[in-house]
């Protein structure tokens, strides 16, 4: 009779975010006390896009949750390129912004590369600007930004593996700069052997069967099938996918991962749901990197996630 297989460990997001947020609150009241200088974090979203004014929303609601000075500036879709350099400027040299975020994806006008350049990579707490790109790929890790999405998912990878993946095989599905890239860099500076699968890669299926470690980057709804995983496999799924789910009624929708989340927990060892895995982490390593940048501008020892 063949083994039965324990269904994988459901990874909570959730439970880890709320952690690092109360690691930002404390570190966010401790540098105030302790120089009188408040984290400060500023938000730009330019046109009118639902799901960027949703995550747009969250992002300051949580700042201030995190005792943070926090700013929004909404401008509209029209907004020329040069006004919105202009603005990242001025924010540049705000002394109490130690944080900036343009909400991506900008109008088709807008060219994002030229504006995310032009943050200052000192308050790039998203991550995005190639000095802090580089610095991650040379292992600078200690004083870059590290994007959130990949610094997240890799906190949920230390809960289940530890932080040395010493010979394990980390496979990550999708090369995007935001995710795909610096996650098979972080992966790699904690000593796992890393692939980048992607849309080209010949059999898709057999190169995630050897992970050991699996995150799966794509946006394409339950791509990761059962049969790519390997036993006892650690998921990271992060894709968030709307589907339509005419079976909650007419016009109803539903979130789904990158990864067939049923079939994949009967063989994987641990798994992130989606909602409640790895999104919760994006919006608290913002806080995180915000509250890091407040302290290197003060001078003082950040603290560690
Ligand atoms: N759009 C979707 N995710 C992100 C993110 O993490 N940062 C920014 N700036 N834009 C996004």
């Amino acid at each position: 009779m063949a083994a039965v297989l324990d269904k994988a460990t459901v990874i909570d997001g959730k439970a880890v975010a709320e952690s690092v947020i109360e690691t930002v609150k404390s570190a966010a009241a401790g540098l105030k006390d302790a120089s009188g200088l408040v984290p400060g974090i500023a938000v730009v979203i330019v046109g009118e896009d639902p799901a960027s004014q949703v995550y747009v929303a969250s992002k300051g609601k949580k700042a201030k949750e995190c005792g943070f000075h926090s700013v929004q500036h909404t401008l509209p879709d029209t907004t020329s390129e040069a006004d919105l350099l202009a603005l990242v400027d001025e924010l540049n040299t705000d002394p109490q912004i130690h944080g900036i975020l343009v909400q991506l994806p900008l109008p088709d006008h807008i060219d994002d590369g030229r504006v995310i350049q032009a943050i200052n990579p000192e308050k790039d707490v998203d991550g995005f600007h190639v000095i802090n790109a580089g610095k991650l790929t040379t292992g600078e890790i200690e004083s870059a930004f590290v994007p959130c999405t990949p610094a997240g998912s890799m906190l949920l990878i230390e809960r289940v593996r530890g932080k040395d993946l010493s010979g394990l095989t980390a496979v990550v599905v999708g090369r995007s700069n935001i995710v795909g890239k610096p996650m098979a860099s972080l992966l790699l500076a904690a000593n796992a052997t890393v692939t980048i699968a992607h849309s080209r890669t010949p059999d898709l299926a057999a190169t995630c069967r050897n992970a050991d470690i699996l995150v799966a980057a794509v946006g394409r709804p339950e791509m990761i099938k059962g049969d790519w995983v390997k036993p006892g496999a650690t998921i990271i799924d992060v894709g968030i996918n709307r589907i339509p789910a005419p079976e909650r009624g007419e016009g109803k929708s539903r979130l789904v991962g990158d990864v067939a989340f049923a079939e994949c927990a009967e063989v994987a060892g641990a798994i992130t749901p989606v909602p409640g895995g790895v999104g919760p982490m994006t919006i608290a390593m913002l806080m995180a990197n915000t509250v890091v940048s407040a302290y290197r501008h003060a001078g003082r020892t950040p603290p560690t996630f």
